[in-house]
């Protein structure tokens, strides 16, 4: 049997899978006070501040905390004007004094959601015991499979025929905890990382700012208590 191999158009990016949201979400009247983790290029926060700025997210940014000083999200920041913070991890002696210099700095900047956009440094008990199932994190893979370091490479190593992004709360384990929103991508012949990687990265910015309101609305509807959604 051949199988044809179909170019990568727009025809298969209509094929997209992700769940409807609804439009009302009955999330808090006042806007989402927003503390942004990140250590890339910061295409995520770009995302979140063009969903605020359309008035498709109510909320705010108050902080982008990011860990490289190499890393472009700044100039992002900058051109948002969100004021930003160096945290550099080669500065800390261990992972929770670096937490803890996070977590002041939220504090400081009346953070009430944390959204971990591209944070690649594993946090620990206390940052999330700061902000019990307030931590988001996106990951660029169909969670539960294809969890850490290298998602992409992993799901293509795989031989996967469908992938895609992950929002989730955060819990200690790695890229595990309740998962808001999903949204699958097809693998096409012939996609490298990069080409995947920026596929699934349009589905990103998409559910990204979704994922955001959607946990928030949940929160007011159960009390402050996450579950998966
Ligand atoms: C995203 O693909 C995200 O899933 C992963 O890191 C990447 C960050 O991209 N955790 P950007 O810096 O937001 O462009």
């Amino acid at each position: 049997m051949t199988m044809s191999t179909p170019p990568a158009t727009s025809k298969h990016l209509s094929s997209l899978i992700c769940p409807q949201v609804e439009q009302n979400l009955s999330i808090p009247p006042s806007p989402l006070k927003l503390g942004i983790m990140a250590s890339g290029s910061g295409s995520n926060f770009e995302a979140i501040a063009q969903a605020i700025a359309a008035g498709e997210l109510q909320a705010q940014i108050q902080v982008l905390i990011y860990n490289n000083p190499a890393a472009k999200v700044i100039e992002r920041a900058h051109r948002w004007q969100v004021p930003a913070q160096l945290l550099d991890h080669r500065d800390f002696q261990s992972r929770e004094a670096l937490d803890e210099r996070i977590v002041q700095t939220l504090r400081q900047f009346e953070v009430e959601w944390v959204v971990m956009a591209g944070w690649m440094r594993r946090v620990t008990q206390v940052l999330i015991d700061d902000f019990p199932d307030r931590i988001l994190n996106i990951h660029p893979s169909l969670l539960p499979s294809f969890r850490g370091m290298r998602a992409i490479e992993q799901a293509l190593e795989y031989g996967v025929r469908i992938s895609g992004c992950t929002v989730h709360f955060v819990r200690l384990e790695v890229d595990s905890g309740p998962i808001i929103q999903q949204s699958a991508v097809p693998v096409l012949p012939g996609d490298t990382p990069e080409t995947l990687h920026a596929r699934i990265q349009q589905q990103e910015h998409k559910i990204l700012p979704q994922a955001i309101a959607l946990a928030a609305a949940t929160q007011v509807r159960s009390g402050l208590k996450s579950e998966p959604i």
